[in-house]
Parts: structure tokens; C-alpha cells; sequence
């Protein structure tokens, strides 16, 4: 199975704005604590990756997306710290893969070019927080990451249950 990933110009995010509100809803829909809560629909995914098309105009957001066979089926996002004391370091965000595309290693295949396009941009550090002892978990621990810590009750799952989150870190 081809895996592609892609750095998303603005007009590429634009043209995909369905097709990433897809893998984003089917996630929630799915329980994955992803920011969003039950009744979060596909509109409102549109809407979400469509606020953020400034950031991606102005070069302070990266969009990934993953192809497989043509189709799109996950997406990551790095985004620059703006101190100006921080401009080695950015957060991680949203590393989305639709569940029927899910355990194939296109959420590797995603990580690995995030830090690729990390450290093309110059960014030396690496930040980001997820859903403890989940899968986004492992994976990250495979790929390196450094656990930090766990912070219990830090967010909530669609269906209203909190659930604790990880801090992790990586140099480049
Ligand atoms: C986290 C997430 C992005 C992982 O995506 P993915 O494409 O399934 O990731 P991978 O395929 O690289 O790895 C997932 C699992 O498949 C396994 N795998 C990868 N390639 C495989 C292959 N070719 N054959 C068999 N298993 C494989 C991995 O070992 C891993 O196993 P584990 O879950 O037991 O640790 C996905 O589960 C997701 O979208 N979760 C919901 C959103 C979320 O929580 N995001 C994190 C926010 S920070």
C-alpha cells in the first residue's frame, strides 16, 4: 500500500477542506477526543479547517495531508510557537487518520514527514499532548518522543467523560 504525504499549499487546503472534515468528524464520531464534542458535524469540521487557511497563507501553520490510492485519509498540523524567543520550537496538532485507514502506518508515515517539514521550516523543537494510553500514544512513543508527564481530567471525550492527556517532546 502507497502512502503519500503532502505539505498543503493554501489553495491545495482549500480544495480539500471536505475531504479533511471527512477524516476529522469521522473521528469524533468515532469518540476520539480530538477538541471536539458529539453533535460536532462535517459543516463544522469544514468550518474549522477553513479558519485556519489564514494561518497556513501566513507560514505560521503547516497542513499535512496522507494519500492513499489518490484518496485522502489523514492529516497532521505544525504550528510555529510566535514569541519571539520560541522560533525553534512548535506545537503538533490534529494527527488525524480515518478509521478505515487507521493501523496501516499512515500516522507514522504523517509524523515523519511533520518532522521533516519541522526541520525544513528550522525548527528544532517539538511539542504536543494526547489522550493517554491511547493509540496516538504508542505511536508516539515508537517515533521517539519523550514522555513528560500525564495530567489527569485535562480534557474531554465527545461524549462528555474526561480523559487524562501526555505531554511529550522531541528534539530534532
Ligand atoms: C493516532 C492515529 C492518528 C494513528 O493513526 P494510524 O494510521 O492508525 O497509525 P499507524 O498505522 O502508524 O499505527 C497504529 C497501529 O497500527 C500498527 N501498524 C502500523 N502499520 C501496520 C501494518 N502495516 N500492519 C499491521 N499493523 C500496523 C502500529 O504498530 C500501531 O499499533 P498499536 O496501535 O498497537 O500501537 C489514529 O489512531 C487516530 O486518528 N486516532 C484518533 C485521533 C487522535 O487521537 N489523534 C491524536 C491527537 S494528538
Amino acid at each position: 500500500m502507497a502512502i503519500e504525504v503532502k505539505r498543503l499549499t493554501v489553495a491545495e487546503a482549500r480544495a480539500a477542506l471536505n475531504a479533511l472534515a471527512e477524516v476529522l468528524h469521522d473521528a469524533v464520531e468515532g469518540g476520539d477526543s480530538v477538541s471536539f464534542m458529539d453533535g460536532f458535524d462535517a459543516g463544522d469540521a469544514r468550518a474549522f479547517y477553513e479558519s485556519l487557511l489564514p494561518e497556513l497563507e501566513r507560514g505560521t501553520r503547516v497542513l499535512l495531508a496522507a494519500y492513499v490510492d489518490g484518496e485522502l485519509v489523514g492529516s497532521v498540523q505544525l504550528v510555529h510557537a510566535w514569541p519571539p524567543n520560541s522560533q525553534h520550537r512548535a506545537d503538533v496538532a490534529k494527527l488525524v487518520v480515518h478509521r478505515r485507514a487507521r493501523g496501516r502506518g499512515v500516522g507514522r508515515a504523517l509524523m515523519e514527514q511533520l518532522e521533516e517539514e519541522a526541520r525544513a521550516d528550522g525548527k528544532s523543537l517539538l511539542i504536543l499532548d494526547t489522550v493517554a494510553e491511547r493509540a496516538a500514544d504508542r505511536l508516539y512513543g515508537r517515533l521517539g518522543w519523550i514522555r513528560l508527564g500525564t495530567v489527569p481530567d485535562y480534557a474531554l471525550d465527545p461524549d462528555g467523560s474526561l480523559c487524562d492527556a501526555t505531554f511529550f517532546y522531541k528534539h530534532l
